[in-house]
């Protein structure tokens, strides 16, 4: 193989032959599903020992970026190892109900509200957090019953999950996740070496005796979301939240992570199946869909442990969330909250989810989604309804991306949808769903 005989050249140790792998992999020298040697060729061709050509293909692994084991063969990820910016492309003319993204005119005006804002001048040393804003989210997550041992700043719910994992788990560590589940955290997961067991969700969540299994089965962290639930809409509801802690009960060293994504798509309060958890625990909650994603702040609360390991890693790091995000995040989390916005929002997602759900219903068409603005459905086949979907003007998503052993299906924001496109889009979709009917061939 001519990569191999280049590599030979170089005279590398493990992690240069990793990276000059990684480098193929990332330029598309080795594409997905590229059968690499088996570890004992691979260093018989380099003139490495065994165990240096395994470190490299370990390093690889870990990184996501490779599959498999040595002796069943190793081969390239079929995931993308560059960062997964998922932007679908959506041809002009096309209705966008593709991006999960919410309603823009729903948000508070930014510019606005910057033009309302104090800032201080802050330099180095200087108090990190704005008290009234954690003092406010401290409120926030107390109103659902929520009380950790402090509220930590963070730049959005993704970093705020990472930051949770990395200070709790190892690479090679399993990781439940919800089948179907949120598809960056997949690639989150995978990017991190983390291994993905997933569990199936239903409307309330995740089924407690699949994770059950899933924490027989080795499982170090939990990541669910306990309302909005992207892509199949599930809410957590107080009895099922019940029922997952009894199973967790007899894990107590396990990781739960709430990714609560959803302030603003679900009417409040929320249930939480973490808080209060006798292992490590956190809620991340991220203010993105109600004020707006692009403040990128998010914020942590748990147990000592988590929180102060999180706080410490970020200290460490970013340092602290500029206090420009943070008055303009306070400014608009007081606004919302004095206006009642994130129960206003909610009500007004779950009209539009509910308008596509009855449409299709009364189509005889099931679909899936109790809460959030996303409408799950399955079909027969993921690829064929989505062109047939983009060839009248709907650009939706495959499901592919969200599930694993999930049947397929396609997912429909529905944050943008008024309530007579619902109608036509769901009779475009029951005619397509339709059995085709026979045609008698001359
Ligand atoms: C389930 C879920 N988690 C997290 C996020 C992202 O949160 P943030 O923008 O705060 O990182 C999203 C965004 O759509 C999401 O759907």
């Amino acid at each position: 193989v001519r990569w191999v005989a280049e590599l030979r050249r170089a005279d590398l140790g493990a992690a240069g032959i990793a990276a000059a792998i990684e480098a193929r992999i990332l330029d598309g020298r080795l594409p997905p599903g590229e059968q690499l040697p088996p570890v004992r060729k691979l260093a018989l061709d380099l003139s490495v020992s065994a165990t240096t050509a395994a470190s490299a293909y370990q390093q690889l692994r870990r990184r996501g970026l490779v599959v498999g084991d040595g002796r069943r063969g190793t081969m390239v990820g079929q995931a993308s190892p560059v960062v997964p910016v998922y932007a679908p492309v959506v041809p002009a003319g096309v209705r966008n109900l593709a991006d999960s993204n919410p309603d823009p005119v729903l948000l508070p005006s930014l510019t606005s509200l910057a033009g309302r804002l104090d800032v201080p001048v802050t330099l180095y040393g200087a108090r990190s957090e704005v008290p009234a804003l954690v003092q406010l989210v401290e409120a926030w997550f107390g109103a659902d019953g929520i009380t950790g041992d402090q509220v930590v700043l963070v730049s959005g719910g993704m970093d705020g999950i990472e930051r949770v994992l990395r200070a709790h788990l190892r690479p090679g560590d399993a990781v439940v996740m919800e089948d179907p589940g949120y598809a960056v955290l997949r690639e989150q997961l995978q990017t991190m070496g983390l291994r993905v067991l997933p569990v199936p969700v239903d409307d309330e969540g995740l089924l407690p005796e699949p994770l059950e299994r899933a924490l027989q089965a080795g499982a170090r962290a939990v990541v669910s979301t306990p309302r909005a639930q992207n892509p199949f809409g599930c809410q957590l509801t107080n009895g099922r939240a019940r029922g997952l802690r009894h199973v967790v009960l007899n894990y107590p060293s396990v990781v739960l992570i709430e990714d609560d994504h959803g302030a603003g798509l679900a009417v409040p309060p929320m249930a939480s199946m973490a808080a209060g958890h006798s292992g490590p625990w956190a809620v991340v909650r991220s203010p993105a869909k109600l004020i707006g994603p692009d403040l990128r702040i998010a914020f942590v609360t748990g147990d000592r442990v988590t929180t102060t390991r999180v706080r410490s890693g970020f200290l460490l790091g970013p340092g602290w969330v500029s206090n420009l995000l943070q008055l303009a995040a306070l400014g608009a989390l007081r606004e919302a909250s004095a206006t009642q916005l994130e129960a206003r929002v909610a009500g007004c997602y779950a009209e539009r989810r509910m308008a596509l759900l009855d449409a299709l219903r009364s189509r005889g068409v099931t679909a899936f989604g109790r809460s959030g603005f996303n409408v799950w459905l399955p079909v027969p086949d993921e690829s064929a309804m989505v062109t047939h979907l983009l060839t009248h003007g709907w650009a939706v998503a495959a499901g592919q991306r969200f599930r694993f052993a999930a049947p397929p299906a396609i997912r429909i924001t529905t944050a943008r949808l008024a309530a007579a496109e619902a109608e036509d889009l769901a009779g475009l979709i029951a005619a397509t769903m339709r059995p085709a009917a026979a045609v008698r061939h001359a």
